[in-house]
């Protein structure tokens, strides 16, 4: 019977050396699937606003969304660690609504550890969380809420100078009392400077396999997402391309009557179709 992890086991990870998996999930199902196959952590991403909602990027989501989908999330996988990923807004304006927030995913979905993104600027926010009693995941490098800052969804930290900035805010999120942190489009030498560095795990979605473990998109990985395809995502499966067969076929066996067969039809009592006649 699979145990959940705690954050003190993902800590026992890195000083083992021992890589985590995990991946993000919106429903029910993919999170069953996921502790089916033994995911050590879900990450319910913003992200749902692109792979669920069919939005360009992740600004319009809202924290009811987020919510919304994180219950249905931890319905389907109880026994797993569920990361809640704070939408835009939820936490910028104020440090009152950063924790006010954060508190919600835990109250309403039952949430483990909730994820914002930033460096310096958001630490206040991850220390009053962490003092409210919360678990807090540091999120830098491509921050996709601030992408309009960044010239769009673009790897980060490849020079030294901005490499040596994603050092210090990954230091600095580790002093606020973060508990781990995720570095996304990163080049894989400045994730393993950053995961050296720090006490804390430090994982990668495109930053390299010296990390303490690795995040996917759930779409991604099951190809479901058409948009785009980020470098960083390596496609286990084309189920876009199989949902689309299987409708196909759907469609062409209901016009040529192929469907429903006899055993899809339900009998009528024996005798009572002559009384209708
Ligand atoms: O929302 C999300 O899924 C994320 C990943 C892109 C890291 O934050």
């Amino acid at each position: 019977m699979k145990k959940k992890l705690s954050s003190l086991d993902l800590q026992k990870m890195k000083t083992q050396g021992e890589k985590a998996a995990w991946i993000t999930s919106y429903d029910y199902w993919t999170a069953n699937f996921a502790e089916q196959a033994g995911i050590d952590m879900i990450l319910v991403g913003d992200s749902l606003g692109m792979c669920i909602y069919g939005y360009e990027g992740t600004i319009p989501v809202t924290m009811d969304q987020c919510i919304y989908h994180s219950e249905a999330v931890r319905r389907g996988a109880s026994k797993t660690f569920i990361v809640g990923d704070m939408p835009f807004l939820s936490y910028q304006v104020s440090v009152e609504d950063a924790v006010r927030n954060a508190g919600r995913f835990h109250k309403e979905a039952g949430v483990d550890a909730i994820k914002l993104e930033g460096g310096k600027r958001v630490c206040p926010q991850i220390k009053a969380i962490t003092d409210g009693g919360m678990l807090v995941m540091g999120h830098i490098g491509l921050t996709p809420q601030s992408s309009g800052q960044q010239g769009g969804f673009k790897a980060q930290g490849r020079t030294a100078e901005t490499a040596t900035q994603l050092i210090e805010d990954a230091k600095a999120i580790q002093e606020a009392g973060a508990f781990s942190l995720l570095v996304e489009a990163v080049p894989p030498e400045v994730c393993k400077i950053i995961k050296d560095t720090l006490k804390i795990p430090v994982y990668s979605i495109g930053a390299g396999v010296d990390a303490d473990g690795q995040l996917m998109i759930c779409s991604d990985v099951l190809g479901i997402f058409q948009a785009f395809t980020p470098k960083f995502v390596k496609k286990y499966e084309n189920l876009g391309e199989k949902t689309i067969k299987a409708f196909t076929e759907y469609v062409n066996d209901t016009k040529n009557k192929r469907f429903p067969e006899d055993k899809h039809t339900y009998k009528m009592v024996e005798g009572e179709l002559e009384k209708l006649k």
